[in-house]
């Protein structure tokens, strides 16, 4: 049963049918669906909520679709998709010095190891609700993946937009699923751009650009994920990174669901996070502007890399509202944010998951954060796709020759001192 009601304008509160549409056509501000949360509390409850089984579908009546994989044979492949762990992280905790700490881990999504499965699970499902067959997006890169891996199990074609400085492993994980990947010489905005006249032109369901509104949708699941593995508790802090700034917004609605619903309690202060390289949202924040600034990206978190980032002023607005604050954190930091989850953790992040740990660990320091109260920092993406990044930051590992004298020599030249066995006693 879908209890969406359609679409209402974020800025006029014009209203819209469920239709692809960018934008509204009155004041041009982004489109947001809206449902009848009454009757979604009537018809469901949380005790129902945590007998099926884990997956971003636990909460299909939160999401604007007739039909989803549980019912529909159709959509079957995007079965797997979400109810990623929440992880404590007790070590970390430790490092940081705050008392209650959790991971929520989406670098282990299906398919593609990124938070960006779950957005464009609802996208290609509308998409397919729309009838459209080609589907596209523009992308700095988790988007490319998802949409690629994606399109191909359901037997969409796919034309991906990317800037042409992409990690090689985003590049090779779009290109394997035969989708058409288009690099094009500009920046994460120029590649948007093209992409929202090429929606004018083509019949095609870009997922953010006409289906966005959908698309985004998607990122409400991690919240209602939170909020459900911590007992309906909501944690008294939440740190997010940014780049076109929906998803730190949707976590913050899906708590706000909850809490109308009265299903969950709690009040959370939602932190944003960014790179220094590319932090029009965390700058606006810091500076107490009210519009963002346009700025032009130069990071190794290039899945962050929006200068122009389209749901940056609500992403702020959230910030403020919830009583958070926002951070961004030099290239240099993100890399000792992802060496710090994977070495106390044993998570390995990409960049951008540098950034929220870093950003979390600037934010502790500032105060800004109260240690005592349970936190939660959002991971979201995998390090096996950012390989580039930490690659040029490690030392060469030793090569030896196989014999054990070469082995004990590397001990000495690294200083440790592990254990060894007692040499045997000599027969007498
Ligand atoms: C790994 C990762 N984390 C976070 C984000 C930020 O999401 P949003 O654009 O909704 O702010 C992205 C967006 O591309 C991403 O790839
Ligand atoms: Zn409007």
């Amino acid at each position: 049963m879908n209890f969406e009601l359609g679409l209402r304008c974020r800025d006029c509160g014009k209203h819209f049918k469920s239709e692809p549409l960018a934008g509204c056509d009155e004041c041009f501000a982004p489109l947001e669906v809206y449902y009848d949360l009454q009757a979604i509390g009537k018809a469901i409850t949380p005790e129902l909520l945590e007998r099926r089984p884990s997956s971003m579908w636990r909460y299909r009546e939160f999401l604007p679709l007739n039909s989803t994989p549980l019912d529909n044979p159709r959509l079957t492949s995007l079965a797997g998709v979400g109810g990623t762990p929440l992880v404590p992280v007790a070590r970390l905790a430790r490092k940081l010095g705050v008392r209650e700490l959790y991971v929520k881990n989406d670098a282990v999504n299906f398919p593609t190891l990124s938070f960006k499965d779950r957005v464009v699970a609802v996208a290609l499902s509308k998409a397919i609700e729309f009838g459209f067959k080609v589907v596209a997006c523009s992308s700095t890169g988790n988007l490319a993946n998802s949409v690629a891996a994606q399109a191909a199990a359901l037997g969409l074609e796919a034309y991906i937009f990317t800037p042409s400085d992409l990690e090689a492993a985003k590049i090779a994980g779009t290109l394997v699923y035969g989708a058409k990947l288009i690099k094009i010489s500009g920046n994460y905005d120029q590649v948007n751009r093209l992409c929202s006249e090429i929606a004018q032109r083509y019949p095609w369901g870009i997922v953010n650009v006409n289906l966005r509104p959908y698309y985004a949708e998607g990122s409400k699941t991690v919240g209602y994920e939170i909020a459900q593995q911590l007992d309906w508790k909501l944690p008294s802090s939440l740190v997010c990174p940014m780049a076109g700034g929906s998803l730190i917004g949707k976590i913050a609605r899906a708590f706000d669901d909850l809490r109308q619903l009265g299903w969950a309690a709690g009040d959370t202060r939602i932190f944003g996070a960014q790179a220094t390289g590319c932090s029009p949202i965390s700058s606006a924040v810091k500076e107490g502007r009210k519009d963002i600034e346009p700025q032009r990206p130069s990071t190794i978190a290039r899945s962050l890399a929006i200068g122009n980032p389209a749901d940056g002023f609500y992403a702020a607005r959230t910030i403020r509202a919830t009583g958070g604050w926002a951070e961004d954190v030099s290239d240099n930091e993100i890399l000792e944010g992802m060496r710090l989850l994977a070495e106390t953790e044993g998570i390995f992040t990409e960049t951008a998951g540098g950034v929220t740990v870093a950003c979390a660990r600037k934010l502790l320091q500032q105060g800004r954060i109260d240690p005592q109260q349970p936190i939660v920092l959002v991971i979201t993406g995998n390090g096996l796709k950012t390989l580039d990044a930490i690659i040029a930051s490690q030392a060469e590992a030793p090569i030896i020759a196989p014999r054990m004298r070469e082995f004990e020599a590397e001990l000495v030249r690294e200083g440790a001192t592990p254990e060894v066995e007692p040499e045997p006693a000599l027969a007498k």
